[in-house]
């Protein structure tokens, strides 16, 4: 995929970026919705809990984290003596959004005993309030390693479906959902596969119901990278965010990757530039902390995830 400015821009910005970098002894972490040009400069690309995991084990004295608030949140959460930058301040999560501590302590309180497995894209009073975490590449195995029926699965309830489905199990269900996910219909994968009938369709769990049962393959963004590097298949039809494709393009440059929709655009994942990298370099700011006392329970919730 071709970068979103000028290869004269891209050389100017990116050098700009490596002195500063070095100066500031920064890591710079991306992930795989970013802008083709962010990806390209990033020290690591990664799926969220890849980031999560190089987030906790850096060396570095600042993260400039190329994602959304969330993600900056479980890096700070995770290391709180470094530095945690997001580029772009307002590059939120519409899903995270979508549930908040108040009311999940009120459906608590409602449901004594209740576990809670809440997703990654939460913030981090939603984490403190919370059992366990998990990623898309790890909900399956979170849910499996908790006992008893009395569970509930928060913010994502596509996520919770599809892990409940594979394991046989019942939940609880949040009703959250990723608006940009949610714009892929049956329709567009019956289009698609009209179009390129020997691709197989690979999509993410945030993707509805429907859509997850029709795929050949479910999976987080990693894993939907190494199904297409793994698979005999030449062609893929890619039911998630737009910007997976440049790495599917850059690991497998002979095979055929067709996005299900134009619409599956994160408009959160593109508001970082090199830019504002730059900038958030130089000032280091906007900064992302978190209150000890609510960093302290998040960090329990997500370490539970990181241990399994
Ligand atoms: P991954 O865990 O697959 O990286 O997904 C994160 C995300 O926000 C998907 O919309
Ligand atoms: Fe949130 Fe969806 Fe964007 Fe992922 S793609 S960051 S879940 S809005």
């Amino acid at each position: 995929m071709k970068h979103t400015i000028s290869q004269e821009l891209f050389e100017i910005l990116a050098a700009e970026i490596e002195v500063l970098k070095n100066d500031r002894k920064a890591v710079i972490l991306a992930h795989y919705y970013q802008r083709p040009e962010i990806q390209d400069i990033a020290d690591f690309v990664g799926d969220s809990l890849q980031l999560s995991q190089q987030a906790a084990d850096t060396d570095a004295e600042v993260i400039v984290f190329c994602g959304v608030h969330f993600m900056a949140e479980s890096a700070a959460i995770l290391s709180p003596d470094k530095v945690v930058i997001l580029p772009e301040e307002k590059a939120g999560c519409p899903m995270a959004d979508m549930v908040d501590a108040d009311g999940l302590r009120a459906y608590k309180k409602r449901v004594p005993g209740v576990q809670v497995v809440c997703y990654v894209n939460s913030s981090a009073e939603v984490k403190a309030e919370s059992d366990i975490c998990c990623t898309s590449s790890n909900a399956v195995k979170v849910v499996e390693s908790l006992e008893g029926d009395n569970i509930l699965f928060i913010p994502d309830e596509n996520l919770g479906r599809y892990a409940a489905k594979r394991l046989g199990r019942s939940l609880q269900f949040w009703p959250g959902y990723c608006k940009t996910h949610d714009r892929l219909t049956m329709e567009d994968i019956q289009t698609a596969k009209k179009e390129h009938p020997l691709a197989k369709v690979i999509v993410h769990p945030e993707c509805r119901e429907d859509i997850c049962q029709e795929a050949d393959y479910v999976g987080s963004t990693a894993g939907l990278i190494k199904y297409a590097q793994d698979s005999e298949a030449q062609e893929f039809i890619v039911g998630t965010e737009s910007g997976i494709l440049h790495r599917l393009h850059q690991v497998c440059p002979e095979k055929k990757f067709y996005l299900a929709s134009e619409r599956l655009v994160c408009p959160n994942m593109k508001m970082t530039t090199l830019e504002k990298v730059r900038d958030a370099l130089k000032t280091l700011s906007p900064r992302v902390t978190v209150k000890e006392e609510i960093r302290v329970k998040a960090k329990a919730t997500l370490e539970r995830m990181l241990a399994l």
